[in-house]
């Protein structure tokens, strides 16, 4: 089927479920959106809605019950971790699936499971989410590898971590590609360290698994195998409250997690209690079935589309969209390496030196209908060092001296967008900036206004 970067050739794009929903300008005027906001959550494929609509026809309780529905549900959500396995190329034996609600759900789980004791030990690093930061970080003690000038992550700054902690690190948390400037880190390297100083390597998917092909296998050999990954559905076009842990089966098993209730046992007498292992073990109650029936149907459709055609798609955006900045919003102020974009998936962060990223994301949404994200996107002390706004330093405190209170705007392009997508935000920026008269500022709601005399930026 014919591909291409226009609006006319995108066949993905008449496969998004609300691509021509008309949203309301500033004056009045209704128009579709532009979703330039895929980082944080992708609208939903057509055929992932309808395959949840047809499969709640065959709706039954999951695993607990023989009505003919509650079995056909049965399989489709047990033979589905087979699926989330090969997709992310787990072995079948060593690995298990915990179905999860997304990647903050999953890494709070996984913590809750893995750390046993305050005085562990995680290496995790500065361009984390804070989905992949805080969970650890409030379970036990955290050290951090930093980052480069460009905002690469500095592996050789995780390896004289691993050295300097003498195999004390039990995991080493990751993310695949950051949030904030798209870069893909190298995440086989890391886990070759990290077990060659005895820990295990967790891996946050929640910025690759719609954007570049991955594999928990190691390419180099087993040393290099990834022990955890983590991953959402909603940044998959699958937004109905689904993701995936994937796991070291016997990892899983030796631990507990931090619900519990039905579905998770072997037996329960007055006295005593024999769990299940995993999967189930770490399911209790009754589960999101249309959460995992939307997963599946995303994984089938977006290995359909190939990682290579989605990763050459999202290269001519980013390329595209770099250098139109560079060449014709003159103020505009880019993040991150924006010569060398192969390891980057289609994040672009940036800045406008006249006008302020909140007020910047208001305008594009009141006056172009275009959807960005703006402020710090949940990853603070990525931002604030791509900003400069921070002194490396274990001992910083919160306080009103080391909070930064700026921030960017992030445009993050999907399978469905195009060039016109790119042309049109070019022509909303210059916009703004050739008549900042007319663009009266978006009103500040009170919940912003009070926000922003806390912690300007997003409290993400
Ligand atoms: N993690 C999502 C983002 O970066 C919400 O926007």
């Amino acid at each position: 089927m014919k591909k291409s970067q226009n609006s006319a050739g995108n066949e993905y794009r008449s496969r998004m479920l609300g691509i021509d929903a008309l949203v309301k300008l500033k004056n009045g005027r209704r128009v579709p959106a532009i979703n330039l906001d895929n980082a944080a959550t992708t609208p939903a494929f057509s055929d992932v809605a309808e395959e949840v609509r047809q499969k709640l026809m065959y709706y039954g309780s999951i695993g607990r019950g023989k009505g003919q529905k509650s079995e056909i549900s049965t399989v489709v959500y047990t033979e589905g971790r087979s699926a989330v396995k090969k997709f992310v190329g787990a072995d079948n034996k060593k690995y298990t699936v915990l179905y999860c609600n997304n990647t903050t759900d999953g890494m709070n789980k996984l913590a809750s499971a893995l750390i046993t004791s305050p005085r562990d030990l995680v290496l995790s690093t500065r361009m984390e989410h804070h989905a992949n930061d805080l969970p650890w970080r409030e379970r036990c003690r955290t050290v951090y590898a930093d980052v480069d000038g460009d905002g690469r992550l500095r592996i050789a700054d995780m390896e004289r971590l691993l050295q300097k902690y003498d195999r004390k690190i039990k995991y080493v948390t990751v993310a695949a590609a950051s949030n904030v400037t798209g870069y893909v880190n190298d995440v086989r390297t890391v886990a070759g360290l990290a077990h060659r100083y005895g820990a295990k390597i967790i891996v946050d998917g929640a910025q690759i698994v719609a954007h570049r092909a991955f594999s928990m296998l190691g390419e180099k050999g087993r040393d290099e195998d990834i022990d955890f990954f983590v991953f959402s559905a909603h940044k998959m076009y699958s937004p109905y409250g689904g993701g995936a842990i994937v796991g070291l089966k016997q990892e899983l098993d030796a631990h507990l997690p931090a619900f519990y209730g039905g579905g998770m046992v072997e037996a329960v007498t007055d006295g005593d209690v024999d769990y299940a292992d995993a999967p189930d073990l770490y399911e209790a109650g009754s589960p999101n079935y249309p959460g995992v029936v939307g997963m599946l149907k995303a994984i089938q459709l977006l290995s359909e589309a190939g990682f290579d055609y989605i990763r050459e798609h999202e290269q001519t955006l980013l390329r595209r969209a770099i250098d139109k900045l560079r060449n014709e919003v003159p103020s505009a102020i880019l993040y991150g390496d924006c010569d060398n974009i192969e390891d980057r998936v289609g994040i672009l962060t940036f800045n406008l030196k006249t006008v302020e990223n909140e007020d910047l994301a208001d305008r594009l949404a009141a006056y172009s209908a275009i959807a960005v994200r703006h402020a710090k996107f949940c990853a603070h002390t990525y931002v604030d060092r791509l900003l400069g706004e921070v002194v490396p330093s274990e001992a910083d405190r919160l306080d009103a001296a080391c909070v930064s209170h700026k921030g960017m705007v992030r445009i993050s392009f999907g399978i469905y967008n195009t060039e016109e997508d790119v042309d049109a935000l070019i022509a909303a920026l210059q916009g703004i900036l050739a008549q900042p008269d007319a663009f009266a500022a978006v009103e500040v709601t009170s919940r912003v206004a009070a926000r922003r005399n806390k912690y300007p930026g997003d409290r993400g």
